[in-house]
């Protein structure tokens, strides 16, 4: 991964920055995105700090297309190419379906699923052959969960779209592949989780543990490596084996 650019989204906590972290450890220049321009700026200077490689930050909301398209064009700009784009950027409001407004729905399915699209449509058109995609799906995408039928809906349409897409950016020889995490403990997932309820989670994990941002993060960057070449429209599950109940 030595001199890759590599631009990763909800990149300031959890997952991101553990994808961006081992990226950066790999020895490629990361660029940082998510919604605040200071934490975007923070975390890449850490990241150099660090990892002694370039990092840059960038404010990026991915419910955006002119937002996307300046993250993909100041990044060419600033490292002449973008080899690696992965779009973790999610988020995942627990409200019941009887209680989810229009609002609701669509905020989810436009920072998930559209945030998506936009990062395979707007990457692919600034990459040469041999990029690589990947998407931060979820297990939601696979089985169903109270109370996040519109994260349900928003990640099973992100399987469709890396599928689809993966097909048509064959020709440009360009890989397209989704990650899909069971639980993992990040800032979002168990920073307002009380022991009892960590440890019931942790009760439904074959493994009898959480997952770690470090756990996708090296499945991220193994489908963004050149072993991944011939890997293409899949969707890796990476859960402890949660899902095989
Ligand atoms: N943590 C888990 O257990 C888990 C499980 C399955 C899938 N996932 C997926 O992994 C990804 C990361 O989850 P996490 O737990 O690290 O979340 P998190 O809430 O800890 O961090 C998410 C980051 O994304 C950023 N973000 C939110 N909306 C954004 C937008 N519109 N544009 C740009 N950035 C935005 C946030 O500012 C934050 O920095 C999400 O796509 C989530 O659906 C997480």
């Amino acid at each position: 991964m030595l001199n890759k650019v590599a631009v990763v989204t909800g990149a300031v906590k959890g997952i991101g920055l553990g994808i961006a972290e081992e990226f950066a450890r790999q020895g490629s220049y990361v660029v940082i995105a998510d919604l605040e321009k200071e934490e975007c700026d923070k975390t890449a200077k850490e990241i150099e700090a660090k990892f002694k490689v370039m990092a840059l930050g960038i404010k990026c909301d991915m419910a955006s297309q002119k937002d996307v398209k300046n993250l993909v064009s100041q990044t060419v700009k600033k490292f002449g190419k973008l080899d690696i784009f992965v779009n973790n950027a999610g988020i995942y409001p627990f409200k019941p379906i009887l209680e989810i407004t229009e609002q609701d729905w669509d905020k989810v399915l436009d920072i998930n699923l559209k945030g998506s699209f936009f990062s395979i449509s707007e990457a692919a058109k600034a990459m040469q052959p041999g990029g690589k995609i990947v998407i931060i799906s979820s297990i939601a995408s696979l089985v169903g969960f109270s109370g996040l039928s519109h994260y349900c809906a928003s990640k099973g349409g992100v399987n469709g779209l890396v599928r689809a897409a993966a097909l048509e950016l064959a020709a440009k020889k360009i890989n397209v592949n989704a990650v899909a995490p069971g639980a993992i403990e990040t800032p979002g997932a168990t920073g307002a989780m009380d022991e009892k309820a960590r440890q019931q989670t942790m009760a439904a994990i074959p493994w009898k543990r959480w997952g770690q941002p470090e756990d996708i993060a090296h499945a991220a960057v193994f489908l963004c490596s050149e072993k991944a070449d011939y890997i293409t429209g899949q969707v890796i599950v990476v859960d402890g084996g949660w899902t095989l109940q």
